[in-house]
């Protein structure tokens, strides 16, 4: 474990942040590819993910969804089209993404425009959701986190029992995030940590190094 002023880093292997690619001098061009080089593959958990968004009188508002996919173009999510996450997203399709590596080792944050997920990218997520997952589409409604547990308990058995893995419910939504502002930050085990900053232009992506 190693100790820095005011943080401790959780130990991780020192060749994961040196040979990172945000430490070369010569950062990628293309931030896409280094995104996909830093995520998981299909196969793999999915990574928890801060959608932070903007309600209709300006305050912010953050919440924990996992990442569904990035598919080189746009960072997807799941959610409920009833969700406030949803009727900010209606009013105000700006948004921040930020996902965090176990160890604070990366951190990536994404400015970007949420547009809904065409309807078979949403089922194909669907279809890969655990059936707890999809019996949970179902049933995190406002009107069962009013009831007492029991209840909740007894609803959610009656429906498990009924609905072992229930098909897609309308409600089920997904959001393409297309990123205009990409920060990479990396830290490092004997250096400051810092950031590659990429902005999307008429002409491609420029990038700079920030302060971490
Ligand atoms: C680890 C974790 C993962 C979550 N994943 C999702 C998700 O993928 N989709 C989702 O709608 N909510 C997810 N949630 C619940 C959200 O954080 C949030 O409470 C819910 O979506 C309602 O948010 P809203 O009222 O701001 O729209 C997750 C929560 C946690 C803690």
């Amino acid at each position: 474990m190693q100790t820095m002023p005011g943080r401790l880093i959780v130990d991780v292997p020192l060749i994961d942040r040196r040979t990172d690619p945000v430490q070369s001098d010569a950062p990628w061009e293309d931030p896409a590819a280094l995104a996909v080089d830093w995520l998981p593959g299909a196969d793999e958990e999915r990574m928890p993910m801060t959608v932070s968004t903007v309600d209709a009188e300006g305050f912010p508002g953050a919440r924990t969804v996992l990442l569904s996919e990035f598919d080189g173009e746009r960072f997807f999510f799941h959610t409920d089209a009833a969700s406030q996450k949803a009727a900010d997203l209606t009013a105000n399709p700006k948004v921040s993404l930020t996902i965090l590596w176990p160890g604070f080792t990366r951190q990536l944050v994404v400015q970007g425009t949420a547009e809904i997920a065409p309807p078979d990218e949403a089922s194909r997520a669907y279809a890969t959701r655990s059936p707890y997952l999809r019996q949970l589409a179902w049933l995190n409604t406002t009107e069962n986190a009013r009831l007492p547990r029991a209840e909740r308990e007894q609803r959610w058995a009656a429906f498990a029992a009924q609905h072992p893995e229930p098909a897609q419910p309308d409600g089920w939504v997904g959001y393409g995030v297309t990123p205009h502002r990409m920060l990479f930050w990396v830290s490092h085990p004997g250096a400051p940590s810092r950031r590659v900053e990429y902005t999307r232009t008429s002409r491609g992506w420029t990038h700079r190094h920030l302060p971490g």
